[in-house]
């Protein structure tokens, strides 16, 4: 099975980065490398997901961008609707703000944050049923791959959420696989390793929804232009979900052109 027809996603996760006028500079940045090689939409859907205040800002300084830039929330509310949830944002808010998108189940929230299964499939129930689409993170820790259980973690962390989500919303999910040890390590899973993970995604996913062979899924963990165009290589990795590279207008810029150029 393999999932190379499918319109590649090039995702910049900003993190808690960066400070307002860097944002604006490298808003800017990207804006011009795309004026001046123009990466066509039909090619490769491009995002990029800001700190929570700056989602507006973001969104409005890519209005004038020749081609759609998704602007996508970092993290959502497990409590749906508005109510009495200080320091909260729920998916309705979200969806009332243009915002689109969001991602959920980042391993960062899942360790730092706290949010365990429960959480993150709350988010998942309210984020699409309130019409976002979502991009949804998993991935292994360096001891559940040594200990050969990265599969199954990998594979418990989308039956984790099939309950909540119903036939016609998959296609609302895309998957980003970011193997733990590699987010933010310069250490990047092998393109070999990534795109079996990926099969066995896609694998799992078929035996889910008949949609599974059309959704994208992305890899995540220290992706930068070096490594951009070998894992865009690969059948089953069906574009990017950056962090530290996505912070350099012209580092995520080419990891975008290299999944829109190989796909
Ligand atoms: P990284 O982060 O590219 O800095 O490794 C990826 C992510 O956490 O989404």
């Amino acid at each position: 099975m393999s999932g190379s027809t499918i319109t590649p996603w090039v995702v910049g996760n900003w993190k808690m980065n960066p400070m307002q006028s860097n944002a604006k500079q490298l808003i800017e940045e990207f804006k011009q490398l795309l004026q001046q090689h123009p990466i066509l939409e039909g090619a490769c859907h491009i995002g990029v997901a800001p700190i929570s205040v700056a989602l507006q800002n973001v969104q409005q300084q890519f209005l004038d961008t020749n081609r759609v830039i998704y602007t996508v929330a970092q993290d959502l509310s497990r409590m749906a609707g508005t109510g009495a949830y200080t320091g909260e944002v729920s998916a309705e808010l979200l969806k009332d703000s243009h915002i689109e998108h969001v991602l959920i189940g980042h391993s960062e929230r899942r360790e730092i944050f706290g949010d365990n299964v429960e959480i993150v499939r709350a988010k998942v129930e309210n984020a699409l049923n309130a019409g976002l689409t979502i991009i949804y993170c998993v991935g292994e820790s360096l001891e559940q791959r040594e200990a050969g259980q990265a599969e199954q973690v990998v594979l418990q962390q989308i039956c984790d959420i099939t309950s909540v989500v119903k036939p016609e919303q998959w296609h609302h999910i895309v998957i980003a696989y970011e193997p733990i040890w590699a987010i933010g390590t310069g250490k990047t899973a092998s393109p070999e390793d990534a795109q079996a993970m990926h099969a066995k995604i896609r694998e799992g996913l078929c035996q889910i929804t008949a949609e599974g062979e059309h959704m994208a899924i992305l890899y995540g963990g220290s992706v930068k232009p070096e490594n951009a165009v070998e894992l865009a290589n690969c059948p089953d990795i069906n574009g990017a979900l950056v962090g530290g590279a996505s912070l350099n207008a012209e580092s995520f810029y080419k990891i975008a052109q290299a999944f829109a150029n190989t796909k």
